[in-house]
Order: structure tokens, then C-alpha cells, then sequence
């Protein structure tokens, strides 16, 4: 019996601040895909140029040292492809190629497109931007992904993306499926609170990052909200609706049980809730923080992981590239 294997494809951009959302929600996730499927992991600079076009020594600096928290998360470069996005220049390429046959109304209803806008102002409203999720499907496409593990923020661009795709081939195809219809993968942990109860994010300043200091981590704990009307220790709480609850499900899913009853009785405060808590997620991204520490004084291993990832990434490329161009009778 042959077992099927996945070509799983996601990318992350170099922007920073990779945090424990990230760690439990997205590169646990990558790492297993690292033994179950063909992964291939992306660099994405060219997609964080879409917002951060002003600020190219960002994304320049994090490229790195985003590398490196992913290998310390555990995702293997010997059984992954790490790959730099600008240097498979097949994906621009692509691009262009697939501009051709995008109606223009396909990207403006890309619920990212307006939201975005709104969020960040419209000096990011240029060309690049709003064709943003057909560089997405590049990527995918570029490297024959068939798996896409994203956020449920996502979605529409993979829709959008297969759309893409079923256009091309039966533009194009003569009844091949010369791109593949990718499908998404929707992570298991889809959300992660912050500290403040909204979803775990860096622009919302409410996350723990895996690169905190251990103190860091210590103080962000106790600035955490709890249940609103559990005010003192003694109040029954509710384990359901507090955020330090939430993340104890990731750190130490042993403790649930025994937490939630102390906190509903009364018996457990919060403060010391936040404390015992600190200490264990201290416990638990110790070792991931020390890979880390490790990582980021041996750049030049890094810089070959990339170096080497990008050079299959290339050759998977230019293939796909091959076979579209053919298609197109170009
Ligand atoms: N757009 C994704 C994000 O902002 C990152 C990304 C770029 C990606 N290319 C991708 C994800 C390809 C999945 C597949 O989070």
C-alpha cells in the first residue's frame, strides 16, 4: 500500500515578534508536518514588503532571526525545505504570468484587501498590496502545494487562490490540471489569547514572545486579565472565560482539571493562579529559548539552511514554470 504524501506548503512573513500563539498554534504544527508530509516552509519578505514596503531594514534583519525561531520550535531543516520567497524569482514570474487572467474585481473582494486599508491606511493601497493573495497562490502553486496549514484569517485567500487555479486549467489546461487546487488546513488551535483577552497577536501588544526574557514572560503573566468578577481569592470563578485558564490547555493540560475546581470553589486566587502559572510556561519555552539562544550565535548554519532550501525550492520552481509556459504557448 502506498501512502499518500502531502506537499504542504505555508509561509510565514519576516515582520518579528514570533510568539507562543505562534509556537503552539502554527510551528508544532509545521514541525510534525516535518515527518508527515513533504513540507516546504517560506521566507515570505516579498509578502511583507506588501505593508512594510517603508521599512526595508526590517524585514531584512528578521529574516534570520525568524529562521531561528523556527528551528528552535523543532521544525527540521533535514526534513524540510527553508526557502527564501524574493530568491525563488519563479514566484514573481508566475505572478505576472497569472496577473493576466485575474479579474481585478476577484482581489477587491478579498475581505483582507478593504479590512487592512481600513486598519493601516491607505498609503498601503498600491498595486502589490492588492494583488497580494495571488502572490499567495504563487507561492503555493509555484511549488505544487496540495496542503495549506493557515489561520482562519486565511481562507478567503486559498478560495481565492483555487479560483485561480480552475481558471488557469480550463483556460489553459486542454483537460490537464497542469496548477494544483490547493486546500487549507485549518490549525487545531485556531486562538490563542493574550494577555488582555483578545486574540494573541503583536500588533495588538498583548503577546508572550518566545524571545522574553524568563522575567519578561513573569511580568506579562501577571498583567494578564482574569474573570472580571472574581476580585479575591475566595470569589468562585469562572475557569471558562479567563485567558491564564486558556493557556494553562498548552502548558500543562495535567493541571486543567485540578484548576478549574480550585478556581470555582474559591480556593485558588488569581495572583497565585498567575504565579504557579509563569513559573510552568517559564518551564515550558526554556528549552526552546535555549535552541534559540543557541541558533542565533551560529548564523552562518542558518544562512546555509536558507541558502540550501532555496536552491530545491528553485528547482521544484522552475519546473512548475516550465510547464506553465508551455501552457500558455509562450
Ligand atoms: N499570507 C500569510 C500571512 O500573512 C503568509 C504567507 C505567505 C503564506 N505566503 C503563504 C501562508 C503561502 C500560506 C501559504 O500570514
Amino acid at each position: 500500500m502506498t501512502v499518500e504524501r502531502h506537499r504542504v506548503m505555508s509561509g510565514m512573513r519576516p515582520t518579528g515578534g514570533l510568539h507562543l500563539g505562534h509556537l503552539v498554534g502554527v510551528l508544532t504544527q509545521w514541525e510534525s508536518y516535518c515527518e508527515s508530509a513533504d513540507a516546504f516552509f517560506e521566507i515570505a519578505d516579498l509578502h511583507a514588503y506588501t505593508t512594510g514596503f517603508m521599512d526595508p531594514r526590517a524585514i531584512r534583519d528578521e529574516r534570520e532571526e525568524m529562521v531561528a525561531v523556527w528551528l528552535a520550535a523543532g521544525v527540521d531543516p533535514q526534513r524540510s525545505t527553508i526557502y527564501l520567497q524574493s530568491a525563488v524569482t519563479e514566484i514573481a514570474e508566475l505572478q505576472t504570468l497569472l496577473s493576466m487572467i485575474v479579474p481585478v474585481s476577484w482581489l477587491e473582494r478579498v475581505p483582507t484587501y478593504k479590512g487592512q486599508i481600513e486598519a493601516l491606511g491607505s498609503e498601503i493601497a498600491t498595486y502589490g498590496f492588492l494583488g497580494y493573495p495571488l502572490l499567495q497562490l504563487c507561492d503555493i502553486a509555484v511549488m505544487r502545494g496540495d496542503r495549506v496549514p493557515v489561520g482562519r484569517d486565511q481562507l478567503a485567500h486559498l478560495e481565492f487562490g483555487r479560483e485561480v487555479v480552475r481558471r488557469f486549467n480550463y483556460l489553459y489546461g486542454d483537460g490537464a490540471q497542469v496548477l494544483v487546487e490547493p486546500q487549507a488546513t485549518l490549525s487545531q488551535f485556531a486562538e490563542v489569547p493574550g494577555t488582555d483577552g483578545r486574540k494573541m497577536s503583536k500588533s495588538y501588544d498583548n503577546a508572550i514572545l518566545i524571545a522574553d526574557d524568563e522575567e519578561t514572560t513573569t511580568r506579562k503573566v501577571r498583567s494578564m486579565i482574569t474573570d472580571p468578577r472574581k476580585i479575591r481569592r475566595g470569589d468562585p470563578g469562572r475557569p471558562e472565560i479567563c485567558p491564564v485558564f486558556s493557556l494553562w490547555k498548552f502548558v500543562n493540560p495535567l493541571r486543567l482539571d485540578g484548576i478549574a475546581a480550585a478556581c470555582r470553589s474559591g480556593e485558588l486566587g488569581c495572583v497565585a493562579d498567575k504565579t504557579d502559572f509563569a513559573e510552568q510556561l517559564n518551564v515550558y519555552l526554556r528549552p526552546v529559548r535555549e535552541r534559540l539562544a543557541a541558533y542565533r550565535t551560529d548564523r552562518p548554519f542558518v544562512e546555509d539552511v536558507i541558502a540550501r532550501g532555496t536552491e530545491r525550492a528553485r528547482d521544484v520552481a522552475r519546473g512548475v514554470l516550465r510547464d506553465v509556459k508551455r501552457a500558455m504557448k509562450l
